[in-house]
């Protein structure tokens, strides 16, 4: 959506905080033995004490209140009975309406173990995220914050996943103006307007380039099986530079 009033953004902010706070909660919460399914419950009641409804389930009726991937899953896991262990690849994505509004957010983390290799690949992966929230400029390119990213990745070596894009948010859980490339795109020449709501979230790879999908109608996994995270924040542009709404505090 594109917004132009303050109880617009007042409403963004309020939904942006819920799943900002949600997010946190549920890292906070993750403990080896659990399941996914029961960290999943512990949003569907943050959620509900909130008054704020999972985007997934009322968008595309996804089996779980909050998407949860496990590795080597990158995307779109379905909360269920695997049991969580230390040292694992945890990706958790929270989405969610209030009032006509939405936000999106999410995190990778490495479950209750000092992986140097993974932990690097995490602090790396918030640094694209924050590459291309850089680069947001009202009037600018829509491109600028993919070029932004792509620069990062290939100077760190890493690589991008290219069929799981960014988008537009706020009215709606996807909406325009659609897909938003977070890697160099030639054909994309839009702008980046005044007002527009939209998601970055980047998916920082040590090797594969592609989502792919697997054995259920959701979750979705990396073409090879190289470590994968993502990062995601929804944001407003201003003439003063991007408004953040995800952030838990
Ligand atoms: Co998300
Ligand atoms: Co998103």
């Amino acid at each position: 959506m594109t917004i132009d009033r303050e109880d617009q953004l007042d409403g963004l902010k309020r939904i942006g905080l819920i799943v900002g706070r949600t997010l946190e909660a549920m890292r906070a919460a993750a403990e080896p033995g659990m399941t996914t399914a029961e960290l999943d419950a512990i949003a569907a009641e943050l959620l509900e004490q909130e008054g704020a409804r999972s985007a997934p389930r009322l968008t595309y009726n996804f089996p779980g209140d909050t998407c949860i991937s496990v590795f080597p899953a990158i995307a779109h896991g379905i909360p269920g009975d695997e049991v969580l262990r230390a040292g694992q690849l945890v990706n958790i994505d929270v989405s969610a309406e209030k009032d006509g509004y939405f936000a999106d957010t999410g995190a990778s983390f490495v479950l209750h173990a000092k992986d140097a290799a993974l932990d690097a690949l995490c602090r790396d992966g918030k640094r694209a995220l924050w590459t291309g929230i850089r680069a947001v400029k009202t009037g600018g390119p829509l491109n600028a914050p993919g070029i932004a990213i792509e620069e990062f990745a290939r100077k760190n070596r890493y690589t991008l996943i290219r069929n799981l894009a960014s988008h537009g948010v706020g009215g709606a859980l996807h909406e325009e103006p659609g897909e938003i490339p977070t890697w160099r795109d030639m054909s994309e020449r839009r702008r980046i307007h005044e007002g527009l709501v939209f998601t970055l979230e980047p998916f920082l790879s040590r090797g594969a380039s592609w989502a792919v999908d697997g054995k259920d109608a959701w979750t979705l996994y990396a073409d090879k099986p190289a470590p994968t995270v993502q990062y995601e924040h929804t944001m407003v542009a201003t003439r003063n530079g991007p408004i953040i709404t995800t952030l838990a505090a």
